[in-house]
C-alpha cells in the first residue's frame, strides 16, 4: 500500500461539484439586512460578480472550472492523499488514517482553491481591486497571491490581535503586493464606531468583515471577497473531495469516516461534499460514511449555537443567513486557531447538520495542540492550529473504531505560527470555556425575524 497516493496534473477535476443539486431540501434564502426580505441578485451586485451570485443559487450539479483557473491550480494541485501510518502505529489503531494534504499550496492552506476562482471571476467582469478580511492571515495571504496571478489590487483588513501576534503573515501579504490594515481601523465608519465604543478592541472576524464590505459597497471598481461560509466558496473547495475519491479508488478503498475542522466550513465541505453525495442519494460506496465537523469549544457554533437568521458581520451590513450562530456580537476568546473564531457557519453545513447528515464535535485548545505535537512527531508536518482540530478528532475515532478508513483534511501548515507552539511547549497555553451566561447574553441579541 502506498504512503502517498498521487494524481497527475490532467486529473485535476474539471468541474466544481454543487451539492445543492442532490439535496432533497432547500436552503432558506438570505435576507436583505435592511428590509429583512429575501435578498435578490441586485442586492449582492455591489459585492460580488454575477457569476459568483449565480453560483450561490444554482442547482446545476457541475460547474465547469475555467481553464485559466485550472491552469493556476497546476502550481500545487493535485494535492497528495497521504497515509498517516506512523501516527497509526503511535496510537496503536487497526484503522487506516489518511490525510488530504492541502498545506502544500504555496500560501500554506486550502484557501487558495477559492481565492484563485474568485479573483478570476471578478477580473473577468472588469473589477480591478478586491477587499477582504483575514483572521489568522491564511485567507489574506491566499487572496493576495490570487490577485497577483490575475493582475488585481488587494486590500486586507486583518484582525488586530493577529496583526500583532502574526507579523509573518503580514509580510507574506506585503510580498504579494497587498495593502494590510489592522482592524478595527479608522478607515471605515464601521471601524470608527467600534473604536469609539471599545478603544482597545483587539478586533474580530465579524468587525473586519464589516470594514471590508463597507469599503467595497462605497466604491465603484472594488468588490469584496469572502474566504468561507458562502455557497460559492464551498463549491470551489469541492476539488479537494473529488481528488480524494479518485485517490482512494486507486487503492480500492472507500472512506468510512470523513473529518474536517470548521471555522466557516469551507475546507470541511470541500473534502466532504463529493462523498456526501452518496449519502444524500442513498447510492454508491459512501452512502453509509460518517461526516464529522470539528470546532473549538471556545467557539462552538454547531455544538452550542442556535439555528437562526443572523448577520455575517458585527455591524450588520451583510445579508442575514440562516445558520447555527453564537450571535454576531459574540467575542470568542483569543485561541490560536484564529480561523475557527467565527460566530456563524456555512448555511449548507448547517442545513446538512440539522437534517442529520453531518455530526459535530468540539475540542479544547490544549488537547488539539497535544494531537498536533503527536502528528508532527510521527508524520513530520507541523499542522495549522485549525487543522489540529481535525487531527484530534481523527485520533479519537481511530482509538474508538476498528479497521475503518478515516480521511481527514490537513487544511494548512503551521510554519508561520510557531510562536503558538512555543507557548504550548512552555506551558503557557490555556483552555477557555465558554460560560452559558455569556452565550445566552449573545444569543439574546439575535435579530428578530
Ligand atoms: C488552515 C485553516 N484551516 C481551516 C480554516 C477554517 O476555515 P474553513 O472552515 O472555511 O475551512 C482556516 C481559516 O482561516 C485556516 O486558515
Amino acid at each position: 500500500m502506498s504512503k502517498k497516493i498521487l494524481l497527475k496534473e490532467e486529473e485535476i477535476p474539471e468541474n466544481f461539484y454543487n451539492i445543492q443539486a442532490d439535496m432533497p431540501f432547500d436552503l432558506e434564502p438570505p435576507l436583505h439586512p435592511g428590509t429583512k426580505q429575501p435578498a435578490g441578485p441586485q442586492d449582492l451586485q455591489k459585492l460580488f460578480p454575477m457569476e459568483l451570485i449565480k453560483q450561490e443559487v444554482t442547482k446545476e450539479r457541475y460547474i465547469k472550472i475555467p481553464e485559466e483557473v485550472r491552469d493556476a491550480y497546476r502550481i500545487y494541485r493535485p494535492t497528495p492523499l497521504v497515509r498517516a501510518e506512523r501516527l497509526e502505529k503511535a496510537i496503536g489503531t487497526t484503522c487506516k488514517i489518511y490525510f488530504k494534504n492541502e498545506s502544500v499550496s504555496p500560501v500554506g492552506s486550502h484557501k487558495l482553491n477559492t481565492a484563485l476562482a474568485q479573483a478570476y471571476y471578478n477580473m473577468k467582469e472588469g473589477i480591478t481591486s478586491l477587499t477582504t478580511e483575514t483572521g489568522a492571515g491564511q485567507w489574506g495571504s491566499a487572496l493576495s497571491f490570487a490577485c497577483k496571478v490575475f493582475n488585481m489590487k488587494c486590500k486586507v483588513y486583518m484582525v488586530k490581535c493577529s496583526y500583532e501576534q502574526k507579523p509573518m503573515r503580514k509580510s507574506v501579504m506585503h510580498l504579494f503586493g497587498a495593502e494590510v490594515i489592522p482592524s478595527p481601523s479608522n478607515q471605515t465608519d464601521a471601524g470608527r464606531k467600534i473604536l469609539k465604543e471599545f478603544p482597545d478592541s483587539s478586533g474580530s472576524l465579524g468587525i473586519a468583515i464589516s470594514e471590508a464590505v463597507e469599503e467595497a459597497v462605497k466604491s465603484t471598481d472594488k468588490h469584496y471577497a469572502l474566504g468561507s461560509v458562502l455557497n460559492h466558496v464551498l463549491l470551489h473547495q469541492t476539488i479537494i473531495g473529488q481528488e480524494a475519491i479518485r485517490q482512494l479508488e486507486k487503492e480500492n478503498l472507500k472512506a468510512d469516516i470523513i473529518i474536517g475542522c470548521v471555522g466557516g466550513g469551507s475546507n470541511f465541505a470541500g473534502l466532504a461534499f463529493p462523498f456526501l453525495r452518496d449519502k444524500l442519494t442513498k447510492t454508491g460506496k459512501h452512502k453509509n460514511t460518517r461526516f464529522i465537523a470539528v470546532e473549538p469549544t471556545a467557539c462552538p457554533s454547531l455544538t452550542k449555537g442556535k439555528y437562526a437568521y443572523d448577520f455575517g458581520d458585527t455591524i450588520g451590513l451583510t445579508p442575514l443567513l440562516k445558520m447555527y450562530t453564537l450571535g454576531s456580537n459574540f467575542m470568542p476568546s483569543s485561541i490560536h486557531a484564529g480561523g475557527l473564531r467565527y460566530h456563524g457557519m456555512a448555511p449548507l453545513i448547517c442545513k446538512l447538520h440539522e437534517k442529520g447528515f453531518i455530526e459535530a464535535q468540539a475540542f479544547n485548545q490544549l488537547e488539539t495542540f497535544e494531537a498536533a505535537k503527536l502528528f508532527a512527531e510521527t508524520e513530520g508536518i507541523i499542522p495549522a492550529a485549525e487543522s489540529s482540530h481535525a487531527i484530534k478528532a481523527a485520533i479519537e475515532e481511530a482509538k474508538k473504531n476498528k479497521d475503518k478508513v478515516i480521511v481527514f483534511n490537513l487544511s494548512g501548515h503551521g510554519f508561520l505560527d510557531l510562536s503558538s507552539y512555543d507557548a504550548y511547549l512552555q506551558g503557557k497555553l490555556k483552555d477557555s470555556t465558554l460560560s452559558e451566561e455569556d452565550l445566552k447574553k449573545s444569543l439574546d441579541r439575535l435579530p428578530k425575524i
